[in-house]
């Protein structure tokens, strides 16, 4: 009997080790991809993710207060940047096939599956990038301690689709958007020609993260009568603990479908930043 797409997912999920995780991860999208490729699709299936996917022992995992910050102009800076980036990028693999395994309940057309299998596709391979550069530059994915709360946002939508559409792909991968032109400057300014070439690959396919999000999530509204955007705003509000902060990369938010009466009711004054 061959394995449906949900359990593919939890191979993934399941696997602690991060290169190892991706390298699963990929062979499992290009089986995916073919056997669509051969009108011959895997069934999409039902499977059990675990509340939380496994994870290597290290990084170490401390509370986000407890990491220890470092300023971006030291090559020490760079590399604890480099660092958290691998961290979420690993995250963003698990979220991709979370949310593939997690809501096979709901019945979606099979480009849902194709948008996200082709995201969790993507995420390994940003993974293995900031890992080269990280090794290149002498450490390592693991060195360092890491943020504990990153999957915080994957528990609290755990039975909500159109919730883990708002709060994943519409605000935390659309923050992406909003802070990677910054980190690619970091490293011009450096040099470090491979971490800007990584991190440019990065953002141009997180574009497409984005726009997936907004695209099922409008489908979802619209298949249910509903408004998207005050559904949007209600959920966000609802799992997003705080306040969207500006500035908006508003140009690259655009391309991916997310239009300004979307965020900016949920930004926080920029007079009230802390920064
Ligand atoms: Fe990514
Ligand atoms: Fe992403």
């Amino acid at each position: 009997m061959s394995l449906s797409l949900a359990d593919l997912a939890v191979e993934v999920l399941t696997t602690a080790d991060g290169r190892a995780k991706c390298a699963l991860g990929r062979r499992h999208a290009a089986t995916w991809f073919a056997a669509r490729a051969a009108g011959t699709p895997l069934p999409v299936g039902q499977a059990s993710p675990p509340l939380r996917p496994a994870r290597p022992d290290r990084p170490e995992l401390l509370p986000p207060r407890e990491v220890p910050r470092r300023r971006p102009g030291s090559p020490q800076g760079r590399i604890a940047l480099l660092h958290a980036l691998a961290h979420i990028e690993l995250n963003a693999v698990d979220l991709h096939w979370d949310i593939i395994a997690r809501f096979t309940h709901h019945p979606m057309p099979p480009g849902f599956y194709d948008d996200w299998v082709k995201a969790a596709d993507e995420e390994a391979k940003h993974f293995n990038l900031i890992c080269d550069v990280l090794e290149s530059l002498g450490s390592h994915y693991g060195a360092l301690p890491a943020h504990a709360g990153m999957w915080r946002a994957a528990e609290d939508t755990a039975s909500d689709l159109k919730g883990r559409l708002a709060v994943v792909p519409m605000v935390l991968e659309a923050r992406g958007l909003d802070v990677t032109p910054g980190m690619i400057d970091i490293f011009r300014k450096a040099p470090d020609p491979a971490a800007v070439a990584a991190l440019e690959t990065i953002y141009a396919e997180e574009v497409g993260h984005v726009a997936y999000g907004s695209k099922w999530f409008n489908w979802l509204c619209g298949r249910d009568g509903e408004d998207p955007k005050d559904v949007f705003h209600a959920l966000v509000r609802h799992y997003f603990h705080g306040a969207l902060k500006p500035p908006f990369n508003e140009e690259k938010r655009a391309e991916a479908g997310l239009p300004p009466d979307f965020y900016w009711p949920l930004a926080e004054a920029e007079s009230d930043s802390p920064r």
